[in-house]
């Protein structure tokens, strides 16, 4: 009985072979790993490099543009792009050149540099006029714009979608089961209830969301605009029209976390499609793939907590860590704003996710699979089961983490890294169109083995 149009027996064939032909031919990043295991929990420095579809994970010895080269000196076309944090290739060389250029005059220091100044201005032209402060991942941006929040509203409750993802920010850990919010099962060493303080309901559905903020208890409502770390599910027309005059009507904040959607375009979904956060966030990629976050707030947010901020009891603020706001980040946000998150990277992008989804498309049409592409911009999805998907709920269905696992085995072995955990590819401004075909025949010659 096919599963997601596909053959279990041929499907468990396909993997066992595929994991087979990897581990055969990479014996030295097999040695490389047996020498870390004692020191690293799992062998590996973050627990879920092991969650990769691979026997065992990669090891890389270089990346330069949209291309990595493992330890046993395989080159490979990189659609992952370190999940969006190398999304304008690796290492552009406007922000090596600012590397450098910042290590001959220190690190860290805990106070702005000239360079700190220029980007902010860059981060108003690039996104708008927002009131900016900085942090180093986007978990800990979302963690500061939520206080924010919370405290110029004088509410608890956020607002997230179900299947949502916004980093490792506990508040929005929550899905929506039975029509109630839940704390996510899985989560390590949570000792409280998230859902006292959280409000799950789905993607696109303006009635549940009107319902929940008319307690009049929330916040803020963060969101993506697309809900990218599920399938990836597009916002129904009206849907982001209808949410900002939601959260407005009842005075809640409305947080877009853009980390994953700055491959709309320059300025990220917002600015593409005319969106009007109160709050703005963007990881990742921001500065060039250094480890940078920023967060932006408007003028009359800005205003509320600075009022807020001067009548709090002295103390620690629960915002802030250390190394956040470093000179490096600064050298090499500057970097990525002036001169890499350019118009004419964007096109290249666009153009090169443009093609990449209608070669996906014309391969899962002429398999006859019941599978769709969905995209936004540079970002481009397959999704075993038919679409558009409109909510949590049907990505989740729609997720064939065995199936897609062999998939990703598959290209991998083809030369091809996608983004583990879904299905999604990356095209860079420097991911040549030759890639882009190589990944599309690699595809066409798995789906011929898994379906003839
Ligand atoms: C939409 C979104 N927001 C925030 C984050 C957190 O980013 P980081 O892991 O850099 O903190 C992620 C990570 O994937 C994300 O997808």
């Amino acid at each position: 009985m096919p599963v997601h149009g596909v053959c279990p027996e041929r499907l468990d064939a396909f993997r066992d072979r595929e994991s087979a032909r990897f581990a055969r031919v990479r014996p030295k990043t097999r040695r490389l790993l047996d020498q870390g295991a004692q020191a690293w929990l799992g062998g590996v420095p973050m627990h879920w490099m092991r969650d990769w579809p691979s026997p065992f994970p990669l090891v890389v010895k270089r990346a330069e543009k949209a291309r990595l080269t493992d330890a046993d000196g395989f080159e490979i076309d990189d659609f992952c792009l370190g999940d969006t944090g190398s999304m304008f290739g690796h290492a552009p060389a406007p922000v090596a050149r600012a590397i450098r250029r910042q290590a001959r005059r220190g690190l860290t220091y805990m106070l702005p540099s000239k360079a700190a100044l220029r980007a902010g201005r860059l981060l108003c032209e690039r996104f708008g006029p927002l009131v900016w402060q900085i942090a180093t991942t986007a978990t800990d941006a979302n963690r500061n714009a939520l206080r924010v929040a919370r405290a110029v509203t004088g509410r608890r409750k956020v607002l997230v979608f179900n299947g949502c993802y916004h980093g490792t920010l506990q508040d929005t850990m929550v899905a929506l089961e039975g029509g109630r919010t839940v704390a996510r099962p899985g989560l390590v060493g949570q000792v409280f209830d998230i859902s006292a303080e959280a409000v799950c309901v789905e993607f696109n559905d303006l009635d549940a969301v009107e319902a929940a903020l008319a307690s009049g208890e929330v916040a803020a409502v963060l969101t993506e605009p697309v809900m990218t770390n599920s399938c990836m599910v597009l916002p129904a027309p009206g849907f982001h029209r209808g949410l900002r005059s939601l959260t407005q009507r009842y005075g809640t904040l409305l947080i877009i976390d853009e980390t994953h959607t700055q491959s709309s375009g320059l300025g990220g979904y917002s600015r593409v499609h005319g969106l009007v956060p109160d709050l703005f966030v963007v990881g990742k990629c921001v500065a060039g793939g250094v480890a940078t976050a920023v967060w932006g707030m408007t003028e009359a947010v800005a205003e509320a907590f600075t009022a807020y901020d001067a009548a709090r009891p002295s103390g620690h603020s629960g915002m802030g860590t250390t190394l956040s706001g470093n000179p490096l980040q600064f050298a090499a946000l500057e970097a990525t704003l002036a001169e890499v998150m350019t118009p004419e990277a964007y096109a290249a992008m666009e153009a090169g996710a443009g093609r990449l989804a209608r070669g996906l498309s014309g391969v899962i049409a002429h398999h006859a699979l019941p599978w769709h592409v969905a995209r936004v911009g540079a970002r481009v999805e397959f999704i075993c089961a038919p679409g558009p998907l409109r909510n949590g709920s049907d990505a989740a269905a729609a997720h064939a983490p065995q199936l897609e696992a062999a998939l990703h085995l598959g290209l991998l072995n083809r030369g091809c890294l996608i983004a583990p955990f879904h299905n999604m590819m990356l095209v860079s401004p420097v991911t040549k169109q030759r890639q882009i075909d190589r990944l599309i025949a690699g595809f066409d010659e798995i789906l011929s083995e898994l379906t003839t």
